[in-house]
């Protein structure tokens, strides 16, 4: 068993991850609309990762005896008026999931749950990765998002991403 408090954050992180993936099928589903099915592939690969995140984190409370409840997950509400917008609004997400992440590290910190520590050890690392590949995106975006050839290059590229499976494994 584990603490109630941290237990209970990595239950909301699960819903959490899952809105995550929901955000981003939904910018996948814009960038298919637009006809843009690099960005379209990148998000949807995307999707399936933060789908992978909430999977660890079921799989480790289930290692730890705890009992899930799984949480309402919101429908994504952002309108993107643009091909930028939606690179903006996953920086600026992927920071709040880091965020929750520390949270739950400093709940496991508080109290020496070095179990817990070791697990989020990957998320931690996963975040930055996140956070820089989305920085990453929004740099090329403002270099060659103007340029129509170079935006079909930029696409072209995205549709390369392959799927995956996280590099942590739980039993
Ligand atoms: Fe699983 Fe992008 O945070």
């Amino acid at each position: 068993m584990l603490d109630t408090t941290v237990s209970t954050l990595l239950n909301e992180q699960i819903m959490k991850e899952l809105y995550s993936a929901y955000l981003y099928l939904d910018i996948a589903n814009f960038y298919s609309d637009k006809g843009l099915e690099g960005f379209e592939n990148w998000f949807f690969i995307q999707a399936q990762e933060e789908r992978d995140h909430a999977m660890l984190i079921r799989q480790y409370l289930l290692n730890n005896d705890e009992v899930i409840k799984l949480l309402p997950i919101a429908a994504p509400e952002e309108t993107y008026e643009n091909f930028g917008m939606p690179l903006d609004v996953t920086l600026a997400h992927e920071k709040t999931v880091t965020a929750s992440i520390n949270n739950i590290y400093a709940a496991a910190y508080e109290i020496k749950d070095f179990r817990t520590m070791e697990f989020l050890n990957w998320f931690v690392k996963e975040q930055g990765e996140e956070e820089k590949n989305a920085s990453d995106l929004i740099t090329k975006f403002a270099l060659f998002g103007s340029d129509a050839k170079a935006l079909y290059e930029l696409d072209q590229e995205l549709k390369t991403r392959v799927y995956a499976p996280p590099s942590l494994i739980l039993d």
